[in-house]
């Protein structure tokens, strides 16, 4: 009902303007003088200074948060990351052991593929944690912990808030690894907390500043056939969830693509008028990915593309190659897919609009899926 949308002319709507809230739960209460504190896993800490390797089971949305993750616990705590779709985990021969942490992700904790894809985990000797967004669901009760995102209830079919609370409970769970194991030190771990709490009043900012902009280019999108994304390093995932939403809200067909994979073969696809959507590093941060994906602008500029580049307020260097500049403000590099992601949430949400859709109820997809 109107009542329940409080005042938003959609869930949707209402859900995108409650990401900064989402990530702001997830940490509430889980940092303390610089240090993560989750007595949620107390109960396996030994376990969690033993493993030697981390899979992270997911379907759609989620899946995308745990590619995201990936990179952040790689990087902090040293330890090898896979991501599989839980759907075809049980179904090869996954090598797995005792000293294998599975991490499901699942907003509600219910979806099949990805329970019976724990179990498979399970029965193979691995230790379990699910990050999961509904309080008592089944797949947190048969873990052997669950770290809670609090993104509160989402009714949306298409996964929003929780997207940006389960990456919020990888970085958190990333750097308690790190802390257990030893990989980064204290001052290490407080300055990355410090950062990863300063988010929620960026994600205000973006909130705030980009729907009007993104409304006014998605309606006159609304006859587009295709659109790219592109992203490189945490990026990357941020480039397949803007396609995914696309997809599932608007009905256009989108491929998000690792900016490097680009003269691979897709670029093959850039014919004139191709809108292309590019998630642009910070140049602020260290590493050279800025330089890299603004040649990889140009060199798509230069046979026709129409870009549109998710690109930090400071990033001078950017605007005379992209037809739109969506502004973001800066963020060290493991946590930008927190600031990138809203503008793509907004966008397809805008374009369904635009084209008449229910944002809410997109054709042939269900919040949940209980079924195999
Ligand atoms: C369904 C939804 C997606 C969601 C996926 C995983 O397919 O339509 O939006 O990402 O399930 O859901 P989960 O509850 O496990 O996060």
């Amino acid at each position: 009902s109107a009542a329940e949308k409080g005042g938003w002319s959609s869930f949707m709507r209402k859900e995108i303007s409650e990401e900064p809230a989402a990530v702001a739960n997830t940490l509430l209460g889980r940092i303390h003088d610089g240090a993560v504190t989750l007595p949620e896993l107390d109960d396996i800490a030994d376990t969690l200074t033993g493993i030697d390797r981390v899979i992270v089971l997911a379907c759609g949305t989620a899946a995308y948060a745990g590619l995201v993750g990936r990179y952040a616990i790689e990087s902090w705590a040293g330890l090898p990351v896979d991501v599989e779709l839980s759907h075809e985990f049980g179904y090869r021969d996954p090598v797995v052991n005792e000293r294998t942490l599975v991490v499901s992700v699942s907003q509600s904790g219910e979806t099949m593929d990805t329970l019976l894809a724990v179990r498979a985990a399970k029965e193979r000797g691995a230790h379990t944690v699910s990050i999961c967004n509904t309080q008592g669901a089944t797949i947190p009760r048969e873990s052997d912990a669950v770290l809670y995102t609090h993104a509160g209830p989402e009714v949306a079919v298409a996964s929003t808030k929780a997207f940006v609370a389960q990456i919020t409970a990888l970085y958190l769970l990333g750097l308690h690894l790190a802390r257990l194991r030893g990989a980064l030190d204290e001052p290490a771990i407080a300055k990355l907390l410090a950062e990863l709490q300063d988010i929620p009043d960026k994600l205000d900012q973006v909130v705030e500043s980009t729907p009007a902009r993104i409304a006014e280019f998605a309606h006159w999108m609304a006859d587009t056939q295709s659109v790219l994304f592109l992203g490189r390093h945490v990026g990357y995932p941020i480039a397949l969830e803007g396609a995914l939403k696309l997809k599932e809200l608007a009905y256009i067909h989108a491929e998000g693509f690792a900016a490097g994979e680009l003269k691979h073969g897709p670029i093959a696809l850039i014919e004139p008028g191709q809108i292309v959507f590019v998630i642009v590093p910070s140049p602020r941060n260290e590493h050279s990915l800025h330089k890299k994906v603004v040649s990889n602008i140009q060199e798509i500029r230069a046979r026709g593309a129409r870009v549109i580049a998710v690109a930090e307020i400071g990033d001078v260097a950017v605007a005379p190659f992209a037809d739109e500049v969506i502004r973001i403000p800066f963020a060290a590099p493991m946590f930008e897919p927190l600031l990138a992601v809203v503008p793509l949430h907004v966008f397809a949400m805008e374009l369904a609009s635009a084209k008449g859709l229910d944002v809410d109820q997109p054709r042939n997809l269900a919040k949940s899926v209980t079924v195999e």
